[in-house]
């Protein structure tokens, strides 16, 4: 059985890169849904309907755990997932399987950095409507405060390429400002999606010293690791070959042109077309 990796499209691959090296003996199958994202727009039913359909489909390519590297899909979609649909299709086959997401090995982590207890989290809009982060770090530590700031534009730019461009610190400068005017004392930010890392250096140019960003890749990387410990009925299913095969929804070449910006190593990759699982 493969560790399944999904995104809506090139973020994941900033999460998987970190994955793969810091648990190089698995078997991976990496979905990016380039033909529907951006999905940081959409709204919760759409995000519900396109990751389940993901997750299921990497579950009938042979995935029995799959990592949702994508907040917005964690933050949509995780939950209703794990609680409505994985007994489904247990029932329906008898088969242990998984899904994982980001946000709260994020927040484990950044609980444990923060001196001034404000924190910042910069993320699509989906994933702030959610106030996914709110309610996560709150169950952890409810003295802290968080402040949070969408950034509609930094996944186009990083969807196309276009995240060194000099047109990228109009949006950057915008959006750091507009978090930070929110609370002078924050002194970590969470990277929370998973395009944003390929940003980062335009991003700490703007931020005043002393303020921490943390990006996702490590930080999920490491918790999948713990959690294939803490699991060994479920690790025991996972074939060692080290092999990464990536689908995306999209053109394979513009798949496999774009993917290198995000991802060190080969992407072959196939085009699928993702169907409608069915659920009722
Ligand atoms: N990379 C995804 C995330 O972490 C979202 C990108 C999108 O809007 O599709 O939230």
């Amino acid at each position: 059985m493969n560790i399944g990796i999904f995104d809506s499209g090139y973020g994941g691959l900033t999460v998987f890169q970190k994955i793969r090296h810091r648990l190089p003996q698995y078997d991976y199958i990496y979905l990016g849904d380039n033909a529907r994202a951006p999905y940081g727009t959409r709204s919760f039913e759409v995000i519900y309907e396109y990751t389940l359909e993901a997750v299921e489909q990497l579950f009938s390519m042979g995935c029995s755990l799959v990592v949702l590297a994508c907040n917005t899909a964690s933050a949509k979609a995780l939950r209703t997932i794990q609680q409505r649909d994985l007994p489904r299709i247990f029932a329906s086959d008898g088969v242990l399987r998984r899904v994982l997401g980001v946000i709260r090995p994020s927040v484990e982590s950044v609980v444990s950095q923060t001196v001034s207890k404000h924190i910042g989290i910069l993320g699509t809009q989906g994933t702030v409507d959610s106030e996914s982060y709110i309610l996560e770090i709150a169950k952890l530590d409810p003295s802290i405060r968080v402040f949070q700031q969408a950034c509609p534009m930094w996944v186009p730019l990083v969807e196309n390429g276009e995240f060194n461009a000099p047109g990228a610190d109009y949006f950057v400068q915008k959006y750091v400002s507009q978090l930070l005017s929110q609370s002078p004392s924050i002194d970590t930010i969470i990277l929370a999606c998973t395009h944003f890392p390929l940003l980062l250096p335009k991003i700490q140019a703007v931020l005043p010293s002393g303020v921490n960003t943390l990006s996702q890749g490590d930080i999920v990387a490491d918790s999948l690791a713990d959690y294939l410990l803490r699991h060994p009925e479920l690790e025991c299913t996972l074939s060692k070959n080290s092999q990464a095969h990536f689908f995306t929804t999209e053109s394979a070449n513009k798949f496999e042109a774009t993917a290198r910006l995000f991802f060190n190593g080969n992407v072959p990759v196939q085009k699928i077309e993702l169907t409608s699982p069915h659920h009722s």
